[in-house]
């Protein structure tokens, strides 16, 4: 059921030759609601700008728009078999000025759409929406800019029409530019092209290229790509507390972008990621630039709830969605991530060699997680407990060298080990109502990936899998390109959409972060993108990573985040010394906070066994949401939100804190008045923390109403997390 309507836009003002300073304003926008302003500018040498106004608080301050293209040849002037000379060149060019306006357009759009799966069953996408029609006044080449405003923040693009005199260029560099207006403080991760696996750090603006230099953002290992300056989604907050996110929308054929932030100006510039030959973006009209957004909030919650990014993407591809589901699943991972498994079957390497040496005789290392017998007891313990999903890894033949890319060695993602037999396991697993979820680790070996595709995909209809965990580790051979290049970021695409076709839901890991792709292609139903759990077991996190996540990383789509850790001293089951910063508490509000429609029970079963009790809410959390309602958050400090079942109707809240104790009274006025409720309260107990008693909580239950406030103290690294039973 769609609503949906066409009105012409009385918000909006065409304001003509009106001159002001030496800027003349071509419009004026306004949100539906008349908050937001944005206004379209060319000054005297053609150079179009554009500013954003948030009431009277300027936002955006008059900024550049545009890009720098390389010299091309120009396929008109090439006759096949003559030398391609010089002259035959069109020099680097600017595209940022000497333009004039030959028209503008302006529409007002109101729908409501229903997700596939999300945090709310209809999302309504509202907004106003003005189109300039520029052309460089020397060669008449086209481009139009295409705003559009919501409540929430502005979306534009660049759009470049077909059969014009511009038929294919090579950017250099996009020139668009975000200028702030004034020293916001800030959550960023370092520029980098090829990870996200960072921690946040937390300054003003005029702070990040010398804390940059001085190498103490995030502490990932920075890969030698990183540069100066910031990904997005990049959350800001003014001294008068609006909340600034700058994104984007829709990638799609293009480079991803990041920041360069200009210490003293604060104007924030575009960065895009580079080819193997230093290129940013090869387009052939007509085509379009993903959309460069700048959400604006008056408060953090009401930038949880802003659906700006996936508004700005089309509407779903897919005729037939019947195939697309959540999933809440375990796998055979942690124990490989933490130490005590191997992916690989054997250590004799490197005298195994695929096609040479036949596997089964060649020795097991007796550490290998995926065989037979170890996924059977995580599939008994997944369906006793009602999970959909068994993930696992290393199951197939390749793990001895996988980072090495070397051609004996190159994953076929069809053949398993010895000791996984994959027609058995998955008749056990679906006899038991458990489906596995398949695993290509492509270690960035892509063109190798994209040769076994189909029959990697085919293989997984054939034995009924539905879902792939895909992973793009390692450094991009052969070409040499970056993990958010345009060459990446179709080829994940391609991915999505050629699973698709096999209907299969894909989770990739190490993929570009998402920018609401997922309304387009629900079957990307998870990417990681960005430090995930993992990093607990490589040296751990800080508590406050999980509440600047939402804000960020989350702003694009859902993350694989994969919590649920009870057992946090690593050490008692492998030799990693690396701790989990985080109380049992804390793991399970995440499933609350962290939204995804695929979520895990990281940790291994044994582990949940010895606190059933707690491991009783993840059992129960949904997966799939009707409502959401965002409570209480700050980001870097906490974040409470509550939940409403998709189907059930039934009623989930769950908190999370930093390294500080907190007391949160949540009013339960979210829940239906006048009705009566169970609440089953799961909580930090009082001497808990996240470092040296994670694993102390209390559960109890208590009769609610909407009228009633839970009061909770969330300890060091804690949390909590609440489900609600109508009686
Ligand atoms: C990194 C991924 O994030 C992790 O989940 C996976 O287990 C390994 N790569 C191996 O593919
Ligand atoms: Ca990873």
């Amino acid at each position: 059921m769609k609503k949906m309507m066409l009105v012409p836009v009385l918000a909006m003002m065409v304001l003509g030759c009106q001159e002001q300073a030496e800027r003349e304003s071509i419009a004026v926008l306004k949100s539906p609601d008349g908050r937001l302003a944005m206004e379209f500018t060319i000054d005297g040498s053609g150079k179009p700008e554009y500013s954003l106004k948030y009431g009277e608080e300027t936002v955006v301050r008059p900024s550049g728009m545009g890009f720098l293209l390389r010299g091309v040849m120009q396929a008109s002037k090439i006759n096949y078999g003559d030398p391609i000379t010089k002259t035959d060149a069109l020099p680097e060019r600017t595209f940022t000025d000497g333009f004039r306006v030959i028209g503008t357009d302006t529409t007002s759009f109101d729908e409501v759409w229903e997700p596939v799966w999300g945090e709310e069953s209809e999302i309504r996408n509202h907004y106003n929406e003005l189109a300039v029609r520029l052309e460089k006044e020397t060669t008449g080449e086209l481009m139009t800019v295409r705003f559009r405003l919501y409540d929430d923040g502005l979306g534009f693009r660049y759009e470049f029409p077909g059969m014009q005199k511009l038929d294919y260029f090579v950017i250099k560099e996009e020139m668009t530019e975000f200028a702030m207006s004034g020293d916001h403080f800030s959550w960023w991760i370092p520029g980098d092209y090829d990870t996200q696996e960072y921690e946040y750090t937390e300054s003003r603006l005029s702070e990040i290229p010398s804390l940059f230099e001085l190498g103490v953002c995030g502490n990932s290992s920075q890969t030698p790509f990183a540069m100066n300056g910031v990904q997005t989604s990049f959350l800001m907050k003014t001294d008068s507390g609006l909340y600034i996110n700058v994104h984007e929308a829709a990638l799609v054929d293009y480079s991803c972008m990041h920041l360069m932030v200009d210490p003293e100006t604060f104007v924030l510039r575009t960065h895009l990621t580079p080819d193997a030959q230093g290129w940013k973006g090869y387009m052939q009209t007509p085509c379009n630039t993903p959309w460069r957004t700048v959400q604006v909030t008056d408060s953090a919650e009401k930038m949880l709830a802003s659906r700006l990014i996936l508004n700005l993407n089309e509407p779903c591809a897919y005729d037939d969605v019947s195939w697309i589901h959540p999933v809440k699943y375990m796998g055979v991972w942690w124990e490989m991530i933490a130490g005590s498994g191997s992916w690989s079957y054997t250590d004799d390497f490197p005298s195994v060699k695929l096609g040479e040496t036949d596997y089964a005789s060649a020795r097991p290392n007796g550490r290998h997680s995926a065989n037979n017998e170890n996924v059977r007891r995580y599939i008994d313990f997944a369906a006793a407990n009602g999970f959909d999903a068994v993930l696992v890894e290393g199951w197939n033949i390749g793990w001895e060298d996988w980072s090495g890319k070397l051609k004996d060695y190159v994953f076929d993602f069809t053949t398993p080990y010895p000791d996984f037999d994959i027609k058995a396991l998955n008749e056990y697993a679906h006899s038991k109502g458990i489906r596995l979820i398949m695993h290509h680790e492509t270690s960035s070996s892509v063109r190798n990936y994209e040769r076994h595709m189909e029959k990697a995909y085919s293989l997984m209809e054939e034995y009924g899998y539905d879902a792939v965990k895909s992973g793009y580790v390692g450094d991009i051979i052969p070409r040499g390109e970056h993990h958010y290049g345009q060459w990446m970021v179709n080829h994940y695409l391609y991915a999505v959409t050629e699973a698709a076709r096999h209907h299969i839901m894909v989770n990739a890991h190490e993929a570009v972060r998402p920018t609401g792709l997922c309304r387009t292609y629900p079957n990307l139903i998870g990417n990681e993108s960005a430090r995930g759990t993992e990093y607990q077991a490589f040296g751990g996190t800080t508590p406050k990573h999980v509440t600047i996540l939402p804000f960020t990383r989350l702003n694009g789509g859902p993350m694989d985040f994969t919590p649920g850790i009870f057992e946090m001293d690593l050490s008692t089951f492998t030799g990693n010394t690396s701790r989990v910063n985080a109380t049992i508490a804390n793991q399970l509000g995440l499933y609350v906070t962290m939204y995804s429609p695929l979520q895990m029970a990281a940790d291994l079963p044994q582990h949940y066994e010895k606190f059933m009790d707690a491991f009783r809410f993840i059992r129960d959390v949904a997966v799939d949401w009707s409502e959401s309602r965002y409570l209480d958050a700050e980001p870097g400090d906490y974040v409470v939100i509550a939940r409403k079942a998709k189907g059930t109707g039934q009623w989930f809240l769950g908190g999370v804190t930093d390294e500080n104790r907190r007391i949160f009274d949540v009013r339960l006025d979210f829940l239906e008045p006048g009705r009566t409720y169970e609440a089953t309260i799961y909580r930090d107990a009082p001497d808990a923390d996240c470092y040296s008693n994670p694993q102390a909580y209390d559960i109890f239950t208590e009769t609610v109403t909407a009228s009633d406030t839970i009061s909770v103290t969330a300890v060091p690294g804690g949390g909590f997390a609440v489900s609600f039973r109508e009686i």
